[in-house]
């Protein structure tokens, strides 16, 4: 009898009470190097399955290769907005396929200049996903419009189009899905609802470089795609933003707002050079933030083709584990960037094991692991009755539509709450470009703390 059949008996027999039926989906886990994963779990004195190896660092900088080109951009003293800017922009539209791109300072930036320059005002409710941040709807509450929450499809963490449908009122002007941990929200579906009742949309694509839906990039559905390049993020520049969008008079007035409103294609009429024709903003990128963003570039598809062998891996090979499963990509969603390998805990399958523990015991073995966004949703957040008592929105709505209490009654999202509580993330990090050695370290960890329940809980 080989290691893995003894140690597959135990775990059935450890949890056999509390996954009756899951045992049918078949374990295999890897056992690396002899490793018994029936051995004490780490977090109770045990030896971690990770031993003392490390992760990949994030954010990765090759410095023999990069630093010339840094060297070079510093030396030239054009450190505003020039020719690495353009470059990057070119890059970037070109990789999706897009007629414009526009970068910006960061992703915060760029979802609020894309609503800014949407007709959107007092009166207008925007139906917005709920499992993200603020980030994604200042723009909107800048403008004076009411942020409307769909309910999340709790196997995929995004947007429900049933729910967005639910939603739709006379007042309706756009649609701000999330395409949340880098899984692709479901934007055929979505933008048919969007055509159907006429509907701006303004995708936060902040997290999900790359990701595909049947072939098309996330991001280049809606009239705008909105990223981050913040340091965490799959294409890291510490701090960046970027607008995708087909739009050429929408991406004139998205390039006159970045840039103090000053003229730009369709945007003209100026009468001197520092003419401001719109209300505007500055929100450039720099020179120095392109360049570190074009040498993030290069790696950038290789990257995602990695996180995805890996996520396809662990999604078969954690299938079989109960009360842990992966989340689920649309039906028709061809990658996921992986920002955040998600996962939906179920305690009840692990014999009553709290997530918290259960996290806690997995980190112990030497993978890392979170519980995801607190339970604090956008629509419960002090900013949203604060904008509610401020003179603009009392000037454009009714107080009955003012009362915070019955917003958040209102825009409850019974999913998004279960989500936050049962979601279990491991950023990408280095972690989403580790070989199938380290995969296989994940595996082990999951696989004996569930063989240790009994002795965890
Ligand atoms: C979903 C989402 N939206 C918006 C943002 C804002 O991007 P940034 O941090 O670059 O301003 C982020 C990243 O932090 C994000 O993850």
């Amino acid at each position: 009898m080989k290691s893995n059949e003894i140690s597959r008996r135990r775990f059935i027999g450890t949890l056999a009470a509390a996954t009756t039926g899951v045992v049918a989906s078949g374990i295999t886990p890897v056992f690396a190097n002899s490793l018994d994963t029936t051995d004490k779990p780490a977090i109770l004195g045990g030896t971690p399955v990770r031993g003392s190896k490390k992760w990949l660092q994030w954010p990765q900088w090759d410095a023999e290769k990069f630093n010339p080109k840094m060297n070079e951009v510093m030396g030239n003293r054009v450190w505003s907005r020039s020719k690495n800017v353009a470059e990057f922009e070119k890059k970037w539209s070109g990789m999706h396929g897009t007629k414009h791109c526009l970068t910006t300072v960061n992703g915060t930036n760029a979802l609020s200049a894309a609503w800014m320059q949407l007709d959107i005002g007092p009166g207008d409710e925007i139906i917005c996903s709920p499992y993200t941040f603020s980030a994604s709807i200042f723009g909107i509450l800048y403008k004076g419009a009411m942020p409307v929450f769909a309910d999340i499809d709790p196997e995929t963490f995004q947007i429900d189009p049933k729910q967005i449908e639910k939603k739709i009122t006379p007042k309706t002007k756009g649609i701000l899905p999330v395409h949340i941990c880098g899984y692709p929200s479901d934007m055929p579906t979505i933008m048919k609802i969007a055509k159907k009742h006429n509907l701006y949309v303004v995708e936060d694509a902040c997290q999900a470089h790359l990701a595909e839906i049947g072939g098309k990039k996330v991001g280049t559905f809606g009239n705008a795609g909105c990223f981050s390049f913040q340091a965490s993020k799959n294409l890291p520049i510490g701090e960046g933003g970027a607008i995708l969008t087909n739009d050429t008079e929408y991406y004139d007035r998205l390039y006159s707002y970045h840039n103090f409103g000053y003229a730009s294609g369709s945007v003209s009429g100026q009468i001197s050079s520092i003419s401001a024709l719109i209300l505007a903003n500055k929100i450039r990128m720099a020179e120095y933030q392109a360049v570190i963003g074009l040498c993030q570039m290069e790696k950038l598809e290789e990257q995602h083709k990695k996180r995805n062998e890996n996520g396809a891996y662990l999604n078969e090979k954690l299938a079989a584990y109960p009360g842990v499963t992966p989340v689920k990509l649309h039906k028709g969603a061809t990658s996921a960037s992986y920002y955040i390998y998600a996962m939906v805990y179920n305690q009840d399958k692990l014999d009553g094991l709290p997530r918290q523990r259960f996290i806690d015991a997995i980190r112990a073995e030497g993978v890392p692991m979170a519980t995801g966004y607190p339970n604090d949703p956008l629509y419960a957040q002090p900013m949203i009755s604060e904008v509610f008592k401020s003179d603009f929105y009392k000037n454009s709505y009714t107080a009955g539509e003012l009362d915070f209490e019955k917003y958040k009654e209102d825009n409850h999202c019974p999913e998004l709450i279960k989500t936050y509580n049962s979601s279990l993330w491991m950023w990408q990090g280095g972690l989403m470009l580790g070989s199938k050695s380290d995969m296989d370290d994940i595996i082990n960890a999951f696989d004996k703390v569930h063989n240790n329940v009994a002795k965890l809980k």
